[in-house]
């Protein structure tokens, strides 16, 4: 006989409970919803930041964009203001760019990350990394590698942040990349840029291309917090946490690091599994 709980609104028999514990490959969070969610990761790095503060030392984040990360944002800008949270020893390095890209256009990141984070903190601009959708081509290589030097000359990512796209990619590591990748020019899956297109009109609008970190710049972060929230991202994130590590869905590269947690909601890990 199984025993029904009530988790985040929804029922989930002990049964269903036991057996998603069974399959999971790496520690997950079950949230109420994302706002639980990204109280909790808001509330970690905001007591990470203090206490480097505390050793005056910078605290190195690494960013990601996306609907997924923004109540996190939310919640560390509302700290900011009303908790005097002070991000001065904030040293940021975003995930993406698309490729090529234009700072100032609508659907840059460059956009995105001043829009909900960085227009509001006291961050210092010249502690703020995103990479360059601008460059000329020829210079982009070299942009890619003193971008992961420069993360090691921060003494590596704290804490990095991580949404999940729908082809499994984390950053933009799309389906085919190498554990061993670092940051680089990526060619975009076809389900991305069709995702992408309501940001852009029209898919024929969104780039072909960005530069991402790699996988193994993001595996080098000290902690990673990584989210997903809602049905549509059921069935991946079950991959991702559930399927064998393979570069055909790049998310499951993280079941293989020592401090992972993925944070999901009852809609987005209950369904994948219910039927
Ligand atoms: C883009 C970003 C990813 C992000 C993904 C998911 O592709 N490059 O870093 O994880 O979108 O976005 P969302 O959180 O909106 O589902």
């Amino acid at each position: 006989m199984s025993i029904r709980i009530q988790e985040g609104g929804h029922e989930i028999s002990g049964a269903l409970k036991y057996m998603l514990k069974k399959f999971e490959k790496m520690p997950i969070k079950l949230c109420v919803d994302p706002e639980e969610g990204a109280l909790h990761i808001a509330r970690y790095i905001a007591l990470a930041i203090r206490q480097k503060q505390q050793d005056n030392q910078y605290l190195v984040l690494g960013l990601a964009t996306g609907s997924s990360p923004i109540k996190v944002y939310n919640e560390l800008v509302r700290m900011h203001r009303e908790e005097g949270l002070s991000f001065k020893n904030v040293v940021s390095f975003n995930l993406d760019e698309y490729y090529p890209l234009k700072a100032d256009a609508q659907q840059s990141y460059v956009r995105f990350m001043h829009e909900y984070l960085f227009d509001h903190v006291d961050i210092d601009p010249a502690n703020v990394h995103i990479p360059d959708g601008e460059l000329p081509i020829e210079k982009v290589e070299q942009f890619c590698a003193d971008y992961d030097k420069k993360i090691q000359f921060f003494g590596g990512l704290d804490i990095q942040i991580l949404g999940i796209g729908r082809t499994g990619h984390i950053g933009f590591n799309e389906p085919g990349s190498w554990l061993s990748s670092k940051t680089r020019l990526v060619k975009l899956d076809h389900v991305t840029r069709v995702d992408a297109a309501k940001d852009f009109g029209k898919e024929e609008n969104v780039p072909y291309r960005a530069i991402t970190m790699g996988i193994q710049t993001i595996m080098s972060a000290k902690q990673i917090f990584i989210m997903a929230w809602g049905s549509h991202k059921a069935e991946i994130v079950r991959e991702a946490i559930e399927g064998e590590v393979s570069e055909m869905v790049p998310a499951t590269f993280l079941q293989g690091h020592a401090n992972v947690k993925f944070y999901l909601d009852p809609r987005c890990r209950g369904r994948a599994n219910s039927g």
